[in-house]
């Protein structure tokens, strides 16, 4: 579909910042700019600009992963240019550059309709958890903070558990935040990682065997302040245990995928994910 006469898409790269930040706080993402510079130097990009006036009026990102793979994320129309074909074009933009790639994406109510007509189907949800906590972290036996020498191994149950290699994201989710690994039987078993984000931070991605173990790194890796964890919504006895830590279950969103995504292994489980973005 061609773009409206009204906009120009062109390809977007982390000069753009500046630019961006202003359409990410129109609609009211709590993002700073430290969190969306990541997402654009990792992500391939598409701008929608007036081309009378310069001004950004939308964007699209997605980050290929592999096998075949990627996610789509920082889907944004300026609030006054929306209603008017921009996002499909910039969505239609993603889709010639993907190809045969299986894509996955979180679906806001409001991107859900043009989602769906793109060829996305709801595979899952989840919730976001957010709210000050009070607390203090509970060491585990079996819970210790990750030196760079483990990196390799979180990677690895990384690409285990999602079914695709992330690339350089488990490294810049790794150097930004505080990461906590559980061990069983000598190896690294799951692994949770805490760094800022908006006005405070997020925990995730929070991978483990089972929920005994990702209760365990999650009171390990908690620190007081405003936290948030996007969990999967499966992960019932967590999201108990979040409300019960002062993190209020909040808005629940679509999982979508177009295509096949790649199986992950099953003896792993992904229980909150390091963004919407990014899964
Ligand atoms: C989601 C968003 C990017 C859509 O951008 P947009 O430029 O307004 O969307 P478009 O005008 O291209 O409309 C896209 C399609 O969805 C359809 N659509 C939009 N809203 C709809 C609704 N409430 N119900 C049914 N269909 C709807 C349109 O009819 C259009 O379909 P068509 O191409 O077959 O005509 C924009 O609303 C936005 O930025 N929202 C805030 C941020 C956000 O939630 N982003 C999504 C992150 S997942």
């Amino acid at each position: 579909m061609a773009p409206p006469a009204a906009c120009t898409i062109t390809p977007g790269s982390l000069d753009d910042l500046p630019r961006v930040m202003p359409l990410v706080a129109s609609v009211g993402w709590p993002h700073r700019a430290e969190d969306v510079a990541p997402a654009l130097a990792l992500g391939k990009i598409w701008r929608a600009m007036d081309p009378d006036t310069g001004d950004l009026l939308g964007i699209a990102v997605w980050w290929p992963m592999e096998p075949n793979a990627g996610r789509v994320g920082l889907v944004i129309v300026s609030p006054d240019a929306q209603g008017h074909g921009i996002g499909r074009a910039l969505m239609d933009r993603v889709l010639d550059d993907t190809g045969p790639r299986s894509l996955k994406l979180l679906a806001t109510k409001e991107g859900q309709p043009l989602y769906e007509k793109l060829g996305f189907k709801s595979v899952g949800r989840s919730q976001k958890h957010q709210g000050v906590f009070e607390g203090t972290p509970k060491p585990h036996p079996t819970v210790a903070r990750a030196g760079i020498e483990d990196l390799a191994a979180i990677a690895r149950i990384d690409e285990r558990v999602l079914g695709v290699n992330r690339g350089d994201i488990p490294r810049h989710l790794f150097e930004t935040g505080e990461v906590n690994v559980l061990h069983k039987d000598g190896e690294i078993s799951g692994f949770a990682i805490l760094r800022p984000f908006g006005k405070g931070y997020v925990l995730g991605p929070l991978v483990a065997e089972s929920e005994g173990d990702a209760l365990a790194l999650l009171h390990a890796t908690v620190k007081p302040g405003l936290l948030r964890v996007d969990r999967f919504t499966e992960a019932e006895h967590l999201g108990e245990r979040l409300n019960g830590l002062g993190l209020k279950g909040l808005e629940v969103t679509d999982i979508m995928v177009r295509g096949d995504w790649p199986a992950g292994d099953a003896t792993l489980r992904a229980f909150a994910m390091a963004s919407h973005a990014w899964g």
